[in-house]
């Protein structure tokens, strides 16, 4: 019994002093920032948010790289609690002082602890969802791999990590949504683009805000190549459709890329709200 209470204690010394992988980046982050990326997980799967078999009842939605300060995590406690009131929510960042600004806004419920990839948990935690904005962005391409395969670690199998990239206010955003299958095993499941239109809609726009794996790789020769050239043709084709709207014209090019053999969602509760899912 006390041989199992020290092995305890042991292990959630030991995760709570491992080195923190990864690097510390600029802190930039803005009030709402990423209100679309809960607003999509809330859409695409809220049952992740809200179930309670197994592992899933008490597990965490990880903020991994929060910024300077605190807020998208708070901002997002608030919206994903509207769903599921007990969620318990994990703020991670590799800066100290960041973590110590962040810290008078923990609750029993809500907790910012000082890591990285190789995630902060004490023994017993588990993990339902991580989100990664505006974090690898500032790495190399040769780092995205070894990130993902460590942070995959902690997620249970079914659980999902988004990351990604955002423009300074979120208005537009690309993302990898992972699913996780256990053992540190994982696979791509789609990349979402979205936008809210507020800067018009322009396909090359979102080449700039690619995740780390693919912002090198718009390349002939790459699948991410062709499908921008195909979303382009796309939008170009529709253009006509612009006079109803930038929403009709963004779904009209989704529509568009369908019939040229993406497999792109043409679901009207993702376009008319300015998201395109390409499932990989
Ligand atoms: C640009 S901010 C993004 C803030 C917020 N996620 C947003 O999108 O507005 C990136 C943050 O990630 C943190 N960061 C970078 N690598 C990290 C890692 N491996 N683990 C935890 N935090 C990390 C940086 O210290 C920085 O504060």
């Amino acid at each position: 019994m006390f041989g199992a209470f020290l092995f305890c204690i042991i292990t959630v010394m030991k995760r709570n002093t491992q080195k923190p992988e990864g690097q510390p980046t600029r802190g930039k982050t803005a009030a709402n920032r990423l209100r679309r990326v809960d607003n999509f997980i809330l859409l695409y799967e809220p049952a992740l948010l809200t179930r309670t078999d197994g592992l899933f009842s008490d597990s965490l939605f990880v903020d991994l790289g929060y910024g300077f300060d605190a807020r998208t995590t708070l901002e997002s406690a608030v919206r994903f609690r509207r769903a599921n009131a007990t969620l318990r929510i994990l703020g991670v960042e590799i800066d100290k002082e960041r973590v110590e600004a962040a810290l008078p806004f923990a609750d029993e419920q809500t907790f910012f602890r000082l890591g990285g990839f190789n995630l902060p948990l004490a023994s017993g935690e588990h993990v339902r969802l991580i989100r990664a904005f505006n974090v690898l962005r500032q790495y190399e391409e040769k780092d995205f791999a070894p990130a993902y395969e460590r942070l995959a670690e902690y997620v249970l199998p079914g659980g999902l990590m988004i990351e990604g990239t955002s423009t300074p206010f979120g208005s537009l955003w690309a993302a990898n949504l992972v699913r996780c299958v256990g053992a540190g095993q994982w696979s791509f499941e789609a990349l979402v683009f979205s936008t809210n239109f507020h800067a018009g809609f322009d396909v090359e726009e979102f080449q700039t805000i690619l995740p780390k794996n693919l912002i090198h790789r718009v390349v002939k020769g790459e699948p991410i190549h062709d499908f921008f050239e195909a979303w382009k043709r796309s939008a170009a084709e529709t253009a006509a459709a612009k006079t109803f709207g930038l929403q009709q014209w963004f779904a009209a090019s989704v529509e568009a890329l369908a019939q040229k053999g993406f497999d792109v969602d043409r679901h009207r509760k993702w376009l008319g709200k300015g998201y395109l899912i390409w499932y990989l």
